[in-house]
């Protein structure tokens, strides 16, 4: 296979990257590099809550505002662009129902797909970024089902480019 074949390959297909992957990833590997900033890969989670504080009420109006930036279950802000877990919150939450799912094409360390799963949705996550693909599976790692009420959800991670979602 030539460069040309090589890149094509990279960049026009989506390549699944499942939990077995991951597992492989982890082995040799305690943290990633994006963008000159070392991000952790826990592996193991010390997880105290998995939702938001109980007197946090959806969003109403056009401005949004949040009590804080929201630490529960696996999020932490340092991946670079990052979002508050309480925008997709508030998104699924208001445009989906428990068993939907929910694409994030460009999913970065996977806040979307953490509150899809605590919110138990199905969803799929794909990143051009090899290394974030396994900090979103690596903020995925954990196990909730005590509080499932419907049933556990499909979560599908993709290393691919948003511009052709051919798995899809
Ligand atoms: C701002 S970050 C998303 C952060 C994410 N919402 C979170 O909370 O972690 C944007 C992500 O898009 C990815 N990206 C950029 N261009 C892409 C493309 N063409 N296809 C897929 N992912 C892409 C980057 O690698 C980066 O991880």
């Amino acid at each position: 296979m030539n460069i040309d074949e090589k890149l094509r390959e990279r960049y026009m297909c989506m390549r699944e990257i499942t939990i077995s992957d991951y597992l492989e990833f982890i082995k040799n590997k305690q943290s990633v590099i994006i963008e000159d900033i070392e991000v952790k890969l826990h592996k193991n989670w010390n997880i105290k809550t998995y939702a938001p504080p109980d007197d946090y009420t959806l969003e109403r109006t056009t401005v949004w505002s949040f009590p804080d930036r929201g630490n529960w279950a696996t999020h932490k802000g340092n991946y670079r662009g990052n979002w508050s877990p309480y925008i997709p919150r508030n998104l699924i939450l208001k445009y989906s129902k428990k068993g939907d799912w929910v694409l994030d094409q460009m999913m970065g360390s996977g806040t979307t797909l953490v509150e899809a799963k605590l919110l138990e949705r199905n969803a799929i996550g794909v990143d051009i970024n090899l290394d974030a693909v396994m900090v979103a599976r690596d903020r995925l790692n954990f196990h909730y089902s005590t509080l499932l009420e419907y049933k556990e959800p499909i979560i599908k991670t993709y290393w691919g480019d948003a511009r052709n979602l051919d798995k899809i």
